[in-house]
């Protein structure tokens, strides 16, 4: 993806100009949180949403923040604009910056946050395979920390957990954790059982999803009856249907678990009519 131009503590930046130290706390500790907000049409799908998470990451972190949500938007507008970004996402990174050494302790006074953004291309992001023909997963334990409700860039886990996925022939994988599925590695996770639809309720043990929201108010216009508790890979196998929502997936139906099929084994009807109304909806609101 050459060619970028992205944002660095102010600056517009050529992506091969841009570089942070290497005492930033970012790159020593994962002492820093994200975000990354949809682009449809060149617009941004729930910014409120994800600028809320930020704020909420950053206190919880004792953050301070670079920017307003306010600046922050006009920062997203113009990376949309110089890069021309019409279908992808953007990508955002708050570090507590670069005490000018490594120490376990967070820097006092305070040093500046870095701050960066930048733009992912993805042409297809309404029209991907995986939507098509849905996600084939697998089940693994959840090795976390146990603050998952802040978005830290801390995911190796996650990571190691999107390899074995790979190296088992699948897509995903989902977290277990006390016989109960937490989340996917990047993504919240559904099941609709009896045409109702069931999903995690929120609490420090997954990341408070975004689309996860707005997919349940989506829902809630559809008339669908909505269970917010956890449920196992069992209740999950037995599911007429399953799906993940995430910025960059949207809402994505799940056809296999641990190499059985879920429903019918194909899309489930649930899964694809919210996956339009949430993308209807998502386009109407978007800024
Ligand atoms: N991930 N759960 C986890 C563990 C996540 O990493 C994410 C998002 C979500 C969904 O959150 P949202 O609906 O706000 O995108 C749930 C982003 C997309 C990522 O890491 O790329």
């Amino acid at each position: 993806m050459a060619g970028r131009i992205v944002y660095l503590n102010g600056d517009w930046l050529a992506e091969e100009k841009a570089s942070i130290s290497i005492f930033d706390r970012g790159f020593v500790m994962a002492d820093s949180v994200y975000e990354v907000v949809a682009v449809l049409d060149g617009k941004l799908i729930d910014f409120d949403g994800h600028m809320a998470r930020l704020t909420r990451s950053l206190e919880a972190l004792e953050m301070a923040s670079p920017a307003s949500p306010e600046e922050l938007l006009e920062v997203h507008r113009q990376l949309i604009a110089k890069n021309r970004l019409v279908m992808g996402c953007i990508y955002l990174q708050i570090s507590r910056g670069n005490p000018g050494d490594r120490d376990f302790l967070f820097p006092d006074p305070p040093v500046p946050p870095t701050l960066v953004l930048y733009t992912q291309a993805r042409p297809d992001l309404l029209d991907t395979n995986l939507a098509k023909r849905g996600l084939q997963i697998i089940s693994l334990p959840d090795q976390r920390w146990l603050r998952r409700d802040i978005k830290t860039t801390q995911l190796l886990w996650p990571s190691m957990a999107k390899m074995l996925a790979k190296k088992a022939g699948a897509d995903d994988a989902w977290m277990v954790e006390d016989g109960l599925i937490t989340e996917g590695t990047s993504n919240n996770v559904f099941i609709v059982k009896e045409g109702q639809l069931i999903t995690r309720a929120l609490s420090n043990a997954v990341v408070h999803g975004i689309t996860r929201a707005a997919v349940l108010a989506c829902a809630g216009e559809m008339g669908l009856v909505i269970e917010e508790r956890g449920f196992s890979l069992a209740e999950a196998l037995a599911a007429e249907e399953a799906f993940v929502t995430s910025a960059t997936m949207l809402v994505s139906p799940v056809v296999r678990l641990d190499g059985q099929q879920i429903g019918s084994g194909q899309p489930g009807p649930v899964a694809r009519s919210l996956r339009q109304h949430y993308i209807t909806a998502a386009r109407k609101a978007a800024c």
